[in-house]
């Protein structure tokens, strides 16, 4: 049965649980306000959230970067190394005569810029002061990249980029006397 004081309450109670409702909001509002702020000073709080972090994948991509050349020569593949050989021939002969390159038979335990009669860059001279012998490792550095080794050298060679080519040529010249 509807009388207008049963509307009364029933309108008061909805306005009252309206204004709860708001009260309620608004506290935990500012409650979240004040905690926020809180948080933001207290370095304690910051510390409850732990993401754990892969501290291991710096140091995998750091190992790939160095590569293993002893291993790799220890391997290596002559044969390939002779076909790896022709991107050199244009330049480069072994049977003891120069070509616009110096002859490279027994170019491996060589001393740098060693061949009497071949007219050297100054750079390449330069350089026997700083590494006075072509070892397998001091090949491998100069052939990954020519003229980042020797700058102003002649030889006008991109440079050999994959390690395994190198260890194949210098296992070929090694055998090359
Ligand atoms: C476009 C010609 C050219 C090509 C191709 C070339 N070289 Fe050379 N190379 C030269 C010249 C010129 C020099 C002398 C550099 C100087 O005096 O600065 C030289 C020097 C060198 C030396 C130093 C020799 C010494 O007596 O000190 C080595 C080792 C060498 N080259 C290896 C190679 C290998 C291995 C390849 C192939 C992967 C190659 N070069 C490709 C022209 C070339």
């Amino acid at each position: 049965m509807f009388n207008t004081m049963t509307v009364t309450k029933a309108a008061g109670a909805l306005i009252g649980a309206l204004l709860f409702l708001m009260l309620a909001n608004w506290a935990a509002g500012s409650l979240y306000h004040v905690g926020a702020a809180h948080h933001g000073e207290g370095e304690e709080v910051a510390q409850a959230y732990t993401i754990p972090v892969e501290e291991a994948a710096g140091g995998e991509e750091a190992a790939e970067e160095t590569i293993d050349f002893a291993a790799l020569l220890a391997s290596a593949d002559a044969a390939a190394g002779e076909k790896d050989f022709g991107k050199c021939k244009a330049c480069h002969k072994l049977d003891g005569t120069d070509g616009v390159g110096p002859h490279l038979n027994g170019v491996v335990g060589r001393e740098v810029a060693a061949v009497a009669g071949f007219s050297y860059s100054p750079a390449m001279v330069e350089h026997r002061a700083d590494a006075p012998q072509w070892t397998p490792e001091a090949l491998q550095e100069f052939l990954t990249n020519p003229k980042g080794v020797v700058p102003g050298t002649k030889m006008s060679f991109a440079g050999l980029k994959d390690p395994q080519d190198r260890a194949d040529i210098i296992t070929y010249l090694q055998s090359q006397q």
